[in-house]
């Protein structure tokens, strides 16, 4: 890449000495500055209530950094790029001082008047935060304004709406840059190019062929020190109204006429825009929950989520949901979308297999039981890759016919350089590109599908808890494919 195409920043990051910022923030600055990625004329400024020196503030950083890569060196010269400001959000004084700041840095970095603010911080904030940013003339400057918002956006469509036009009074929808970390990805991002580089794919790819679609994204973590907000959210604000219906709408979407930002993104809207909304008496039917209890992972104990903190004791937050979707257009007319997410599950894993109808006659298998329907896999992580299972004849085998297994890992191949979604989110926003991030009109129709589960679930109380950690979730959870003739496979 050459000097000219990379990228010159100010970053102000809004909730600096936060998880998010140490976790994923800081390491993939590094590897952007030390991959050669984004220019050296960079600098951080870090923002948050504490009273930290320029001093405890690159320690930390170079702390998060080498945590996450061992190797890492220069750390004190990349660390002397970043600089604190302690910050109270709601004082004008503050954004003042700021602004003062901004300007000796962009002097000092020669950051081209590229300003690109992080929110990673309580939501309550964001948009007097961007409002703030405007009236303080922060967003006046000779190169761009962008605006990164972590989730949640809203708590609900109501709240969504809310907050969006808060922040629209500041930012243009352009300079609005709301994250979906499944995005950021590679085989998330790679679930568009299998489809659309792939004849035998994209052919087979609607409901003459496919009998469903199943995603699946487990995790063995509880619900850790993140008690307040989770409790508050739940599995189906937390995973499913974001990155579970992302990856609804990049599996159905059409193709697009371009590989440009508003095409792919229209397409993606308009397989929100076919989700089909359940009455209230089908959301039972349609719809699981379910919260952990005790369990083993890994043969360790846990304890259930209620006993995770004194203030879950009488929780009934799902930690658990699994569903089934359908998209009404000429594609997918009649194919179920099965989805399920959950905490303290048997794995931690994403993956989407797509199931193809069997052909019409058993020849090849001596009873029905055995045959076994054509699948592809997207493993999403830990593993990287794809796997299509199809019949063949083994050798030496008495069997006519057994599955085989064709697979392809990516990360068997690039682990050490596969950048994080992170990474490759934050590069996107310094080089314009919103592909990877959510338009307003997706956040509004997921919110809509969303409230109308939220809403027939908060007039009956659960029978919580309904799953031992450890397990793939409540028996409800099959019972939704059963009625269909389905499982869940475990491939
Ligand atoms: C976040 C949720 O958005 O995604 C977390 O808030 C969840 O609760 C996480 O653990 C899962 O992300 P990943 O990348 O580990 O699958």
């Amino acid at each position: 890449m050459s000097e000219q195409t990379k990228p010159k920043v100010l970053i102000l990051i809004f909730g600096a000495t936060g998880d998010l910022a140490k976790r994923k923030l800081y390491p993939s600055i590094y590897r952007l500055v030390n991959n050669g990625t984004i220019s050296q004329d960079f600098a951080v400024v870090g923002l948050a209530r504490r009273q930290w020196t320029n001093e405890v503030f690159r320690e930390n950083v170079a702390e998060s950094v080498q945590h996450a890569f061992e190797d890492a060196d220069d750390l004190e010269q990349f660390a002397s790029h970043f600089h604190y400001h302690s910050f109270d959000v709601t004082k004008d004084q503050a954004y003042i001082d700021m602004e003062k700041l901004v300007h000796e840095l962009e002097d000092q970095y020669d950051t081209a008047g590229n300003r690109l603010f992080y929110l990673a911080m309580a939501p309550e904030f964001f948009g007097q935060i961007a409002n703030k940013l405007k009236e303080h003339g922060l967003k006046e400057t000779s190169g761009w304004t962008r605006l990164i918002i972590e989730k949640p956006f809203g708590h609900d469509l109501a709240s969504a709406k809310e907050l969006n036009s808060k922040i629209r009074a500041a930012f243009d929808e352009d300079e609005i840059f709301r994250i979906d970390h499944y995005l950021g990805k590679q085989m998330v991002q790679n679930i568009e190019v299998i489809r659309f580089a792939n004849g035998i794919f994209e052919h087979l790819w609607n409901n003459r062929f496919i009998s469903n679609i199943q995603i699946t994204s487990s995790e063995t973590l509880g619900v850790e020190d993140r008690s307040r907000y989770y409790d508050d959210s739940g599995a189906i604000r937390d995973m499913v109204q974001n990155h579970m219906l992302q990856m609804v709408a990049l599996l159905a979407m059409e193709p697009p006429i371009k590989l440009t930002t508003d095409e792919i993104r229209s397409e993606k809207i308009k397989v929100l825009r076919a989700l089909r909304q359940l009455n209230p008496n089908e959301v039972h039917e349609h719809f699981v929950r379910g919260q952990y209890g005790s369990g083993e992972i890994k043969g360790e104990s846990v304890v259930g989520y209620r006993n995770e903190s004194e203030d879950l004791v009488f929780s009934n937050t799902e930690t658990f949901v699994a569903g089934k979707l359908f998209i009404d257009n000429y594609r997918w007319a009649g194919v179920p979308f099965y989805i399920r997410t959950g905490k303290r599950m048997k794995a931690k894993e994403t993956k989407i297999v797509i199931e193809f109808k069997d052909i019409p006659m058993n020849l090849y298998f001596k009873s029905e039981r055995e045959r076994h329907p054509n699948l592809l896999v997207i493993h999403i992580q830990p593993d990287e890759g794809i796997a299509l299972y199809l019949n063949a004849k083994k050798a030496g085998s008495e069997a006519l016919a057994e599955p085989i297994e064709l697979s392809y890992n990516q990360n068997a191949i690039h682990s050490i350089n596969t950048p994080e979604a992170y990474e490759k989110l934050l590069y996107d926003c310094m080089i314009g590109d919103a592909t990877n991030f959510t338009h307003w009109d997706e956040v509004a129709l997921s919110w809509k599908f969303i409230d109308s589960i939220l809403n027939v679930w908060k007039e009956e109380l659960p029978n919580f808890p309904n799953y031992d950690a450890g397990s793939m979730g409540p028996e409800k959870s099959s019972q939704l494919l059963q009625q269909n003739g389905f499982h869940w496979w475990e491939v």
